[in-house]
């Protein structure tokens, strides 16, 4: 493992040392000599990145160097839920957001905000305080100092992530969680002013996942979307979190008719957690990683033939970190197999998931751009 670093590769040359010993070294086709996702997504006008952790950016230069080489901006995979920022009450950590910050600024990364209210990653505190009725108040202050915190410095911000689940059975298909249950329907409206009036600049994002056939899931998000605007809620985008999953073909007649309504409320669809999970980690990883290519790209030319997002970001760069490897989280368990729906492998290489983005950001530049 290569020493911490003291500070960050704020200009990746600064980066000296061993690289990191490789990771799985498994089967890959050779992608090494095409220009990065950064150039390509450069070149459509748009952002590319990925959810990274500091700790991972700090211990691993092979990581970050490819980060800065792949990405055009990043999103904090925890550093900015409340469990982090807040541990308790009154208690902030902006230390490790902030220096994901520097790392972005520093190498001319853009940053994204991943989230402001969700029911995961909630310290049992703020549960406390739902409970005992302070759930406006504890909203109120926790949006208005962290969006301010960062005010004018990032692209967007998921300020609702994953309020809907009409499995729940509420009438208008939200999830029922804390925050439900301490303020009505009307919470989700209450974030999303508290996050214009911090930062009237901000491009104000609802974020959510859709499982292949859950169409009713579809209708709810694009109700709820209506309900904010008829009410004139300040709403920029819906945030499509695009965990695909290699055993299922898509419905892409629905993927592209849901991008199509989004257009036309006037949002933005952004991608925002894409990665592909498995249930099978043989090591036929040929077959595997066609699969995982085929349903990125079903998905990918699904939403592209209808919109052109701001932002496409895998959730992770790399299979040497990711959520798909937790069992806490991930419920096809590839825990201590190597995983293989992420842009880069355990040892850095370029993935045909990796092309499949190459593919569908080089469609998306425009044709003399393309040279
Ligand atoms: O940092 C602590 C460490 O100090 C401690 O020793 C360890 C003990 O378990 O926990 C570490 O924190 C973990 C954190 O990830 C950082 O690794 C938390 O326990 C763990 O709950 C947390 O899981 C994250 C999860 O969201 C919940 O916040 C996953 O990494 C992250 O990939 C996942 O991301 C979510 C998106 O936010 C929303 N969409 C779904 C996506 C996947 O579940």
């Amino acid at each position: 493992m290569v020493a911490a670093l003291a500070a960050f590769p704020q200009a990746l040359p600064f980066l000296k040392g061993s690289v990191r010993a490789a990771g799985t070294g498994l089967p890959q086709p050779d992608f090494s000599d095409l220009p990065s996702l950064r150039v390509l997504a450069e070149k459509a006008g748009i952002f590319f990145g990925a959810a990274v952790q500091l700790r991972f950016l700090q211990e691993e230069m092979d990581f970050a160097r490819a980060v800065q080489k792949e990405c055009s901006m990043i999103v904090p995979e925890g550093s900015l839920k409340w469990s982090v920022l807040q541990p308790q009450e009154n208690r902030w950590n902006f230390q490790p957001a902030d220096s994901l910050l520097s790392f972005a600024e520093g190498n001319a990364l853009k940053m994204r905000g991943h989230t402001l209210l969700w029911h995961n990653a909630f310290p049992a505190w703020a549960e406390e305080g739902l409970r005992e009725g302070r759930g406006e108040a504890l909203l109120e202050a926790h949006i208005s100092k962290v969006v301010g915190h960062y005010k004018g410095r990032l692209t967007s911000w998921d300020v609702v992530n994953e309020a809907i689940n009409p499995k729940d059975d509420h009438p208008l298909g939200l999830r029922d969680t804390p925050w439900l249950r301490a303020l009505g329907p009307d919470y989700v409206a209450k974030a999303f002013r508290l996050a214009a009036q911090a930062d009237p600049n901000a491009r104000l994002v609802y974020n959510e996942f859709i499982l292949e056939g859950e169409e009713d899931k579809r209708a709810a998000i694009l109700a709820l979307v209506r309900r904010l605007q008829d009410a004139n809620v300040p709403i920029h985008g819906v945030g499509v979190q695009s965990h695909l999953w290699a055993p299922k073909r898509q419905r892409v007649d629905k993927i592209r008719a849901f991008c199509r309504e989004i257009t036309r409320m006037g949002l933005d669809y952004y991608v925002t957690e894409l990665d592909v999970g498995e249930k099978d980690y043989g090591d036929d990883f040929e077959k595997r990683d066609l699969l995982v290519a085929e349903r990125a790209r079903e998905y990918l030319d699904a939403v592209l033939t209808e919109c052109k997002p701001k932002e496409i970001l895998t959730w992770g760069l790399s299979t040497r970190h990711s959520w798909m490897a937790d069992p806490r989280y991930f419920k096809s368990n590839a825990e201590g197999k190597p995983i293989r729906g992420l842009p880069l492998d355990g040892a850095m290489k370029r993935t045909r998931l990796w092309h499949v983005l190459y593919q569908a950001l080089s469609g998306l530049a425009p044709a003399e751009a393309k040279a």
